[in-house]
C-alpha cells in the first residue's frame, strides 16, 4: 500500500468521523438531515475557530451567513408584500390579494434564531408567512427586532412589544382590514420566547383594549434557571442544535461577558436568594412520567449573587416567561405548543403546558416524536412541511 492510499484512507475516516453523527431510528430522511447539518456544522466550526483566533464575535461572522439567504419583500401572484415601521420598529407585511369577504384574520409572527440572527427577510420566514397569509386569508405582520451581539435584553422583548402593541391599534387594524377578534399571535425558537412573554405582558397593559385570540409557540425556549433538564442531558449533542450552543444563545442574549455562560455550563448561576424560582421550572413536578424516565433530579446548585446582580435579565420574567405566577398565566388565550423530541428546549415547552394546564388555560399540546430543534424551518425536509401543515390547520380551526 502506497503512502498515498494510506494518507486518503486516514483521511477518509478523519472526514467520517467528522460528518457521522448517530441520529435515533425514527428521523426521517436521515441522509438528507445529515448532509444539512454537516453543512451547517462545517461553517459554525470555521466561525468558532476565527472567534478563538480573535478575528470577529461568533454571532457576527454568522449573521453574514444567514444574510445570504435573505429574500426582498416581493409580492407573488396571491399575496401582497411590503416594508414599513410599526413604532419605529421594521416589519414585513403580507395581505392576500383575492378580494376580501370580511375582514380578515391577523397574525403576528416573531421569528427566531437564538436572540442573535434571523429576520423576517429570511427565505424560510418569508415563505411561511406568504403560505400563511395565502392559507388562511390572514394579513400576517412578520416582525424584525434587535439582535445580539449588539443589543441586548430587554431590547429585543421591547421592539417585539412595541411593534405589537401598534399592531393592536384599531385604527391599524382598520388600515389592513383585520378583524379585533381574531388576531393572533405565533413564533418559533427564540420567537416563541419572545411571543410567549409578549403575551403575558399584554394581560395588564391599561393601553391595550384589544385581545388576542390564540398564541403559538414552536419549540419555544421559555427559562434560564436549569440547564440540566432532561431534554438538555439527552440532546446535549443533536446536531440542529446543541447543549453548548443553546447556553452560549441564552448567555448572549444578556451578555457578551462569557462568564455568565460559562456558569449557565455548570447550571450555577442562579443566586441562592432566587431559590424561590425554581419551583416554577421543576421538572421533577411539571414532567409527565415519560419524559422523566431514567432521569433523576438534582435540587438546584447556587452561584454567586454577582452575575445576577450585573446581568439581571436571566432572572426576568420577560426573558424566563416560565417563572411567571399562576395568577398571571390564568389570563393567558388560547395556546398552542409544538415541542420536539429530539430538543434541548423540549422540556420548557413541556413544562410550559403543564404550568397553563394547572392554571385552567386552555392549550393544546402538539409533541413531535421524530421533530427535532428547527424541524419547522427545514423545507427541504418532508417534516417541515408536517409541522407546518399541522400548525396551519390548527390556526384554520382556532384563529
Ligand atoms: C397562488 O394560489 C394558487 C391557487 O391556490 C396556487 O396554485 C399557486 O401556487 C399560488 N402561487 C404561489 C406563488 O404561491
Ligand atoms: C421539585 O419537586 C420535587 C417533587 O416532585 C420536590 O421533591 C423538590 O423539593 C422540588 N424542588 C424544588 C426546588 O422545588
Amino acid at each position: 500500500m502506497g503512502r498515498k492510499t494510506l494518507l486518503l484512507m486516514i483521511m477518509g475516516v478523519f472526514v467520517a468521523y467528522y460528518i457521522y453523527i448517530p441520529l435515533p431510528e425514527n428521523i426521517e430522511e436521515p441522509w438528507k438531515l445529515l448532509c444539512m447539518t454537516t453543512c451547517m456544522k462545517t461553517v459554525i466550526d470555521v466561525i468558532l475557530f476565527a472567534e478563538l483566533l480573535g478575528i470577529n464575535h461568533l454571532l457576527n461572522m454568522a449573521t453574514f451567513f444567514v444574510s445570504l439567504q435573505e429574500v426582498p419583500p416581493t409580492s407573488d401572484e396571491n399575496v401582497t408584500v411590503m416594508e414599513t415601521t410599526f413604532n419605529n420598529i421594521p416589519v414585513r407585511i403580507y395581505v392576500p390579494k383575492r378580494k376580501p369577504e370580511r375582514l380578515r384574520r391577523g397574525l403576528f409572527y416573531v421569528h427566531g434564531g437564538g436572540w442573535g440572527l434571523g429576520s423576517a427577510a429570511f427565505f424560510s420566514y418569508d415563505f411561511l408567512s406568504r403560505r400563511t397569509a395565502d392559507r388562511l386569508d390572514a394579513v400576517v405582520i412578520s416582525a424584525n427586532y434587535r439582535l445580539a451581539p449588539k443589543y441586548h435584553f430587554p431590547n429585543h422583548f421591547e421592539d417585539v412589544y412595541n411593534a405589537l402593541k401598534w399592531f393592536l391599534h384599531q385604527h391599524v387594524l382598520d388600515k389592513y382590514g383585520v378583524d379585533p377578534e381574531r388576531i393572533g399571535i405565533s413564533g418559533d425558537s427564540a420567537g416563541g420566547n419572545l411571543v410567549a412573554a409578549a403575551t403575558q405582558q399584554l394581560i395588564d397593559d391599561p393601553d391595550v383594549k384589544i385581545k388576542l385570540k390564540t398564541q403559538s409557540l414552536i419549540y419555544p425556549a421559555l427559562q434560564t434557571l436549569d440547564t440540566d433538564l432532561p431534554s438538555y442531558r439527552e440532546c446535549s449533542h443533536f446536531p440542529t442544535l446543541s447543549r453548548s450552543m443553546t447556553v452560549r444563545m441564552w448567555s448572549e442574549y444578556f451578555t457578551t461577558d462569557r462568564s455568565l455562560e460559562k456558569a449557565m455550563l455548570f447550571n450555577q448561576h442562579v443566586p441562592v436568594e432566587s431559590s424561590h424560582l425554581f419551583k416554577f421550572v421543576n421538572w421533577s413536578s411539571l414532567l409527565p412520567e415519560k419524559f422523566k424516565k431514567g432521569h433523576f433530579y438534582n435540587s438546584p446548585t447556587y452561584g454567586s449573587s454577582e452575575l445576577a446582580k450585573k446581568y439581571p435579565g436571566f432572572l426576568d420574567v420577560r426573558a424566563a416567561p416560565l417563572l411567571a405566577d399562576d395568577n398571571k398565566l390564568r389570563g393567558l388565550p388560547l395556546t398552542y405548543v409544538i415541542t420536539c423530541q429530539y430538543d434541548v428546549l423540549r422540556d420548557d415547552g413541556i413544562m410550559y403546558v403543564t404550568r397553563l394546564q394547572n392554571a385552567g388555560v386552555p392549550v393544546i399540546h402538539n409533541h413531535i416524536e421524530d421533530g427535532f430543534h428547527g424541524a419547522f424551518s427545514y423545507y427541504g425536509l418532508k417534516i417541515g412541511y408536517r409541522i407546518e401543515n399541522q400548525y396551519m390547520n390548527w390556526l384554520s380551526e382556532n384563529l
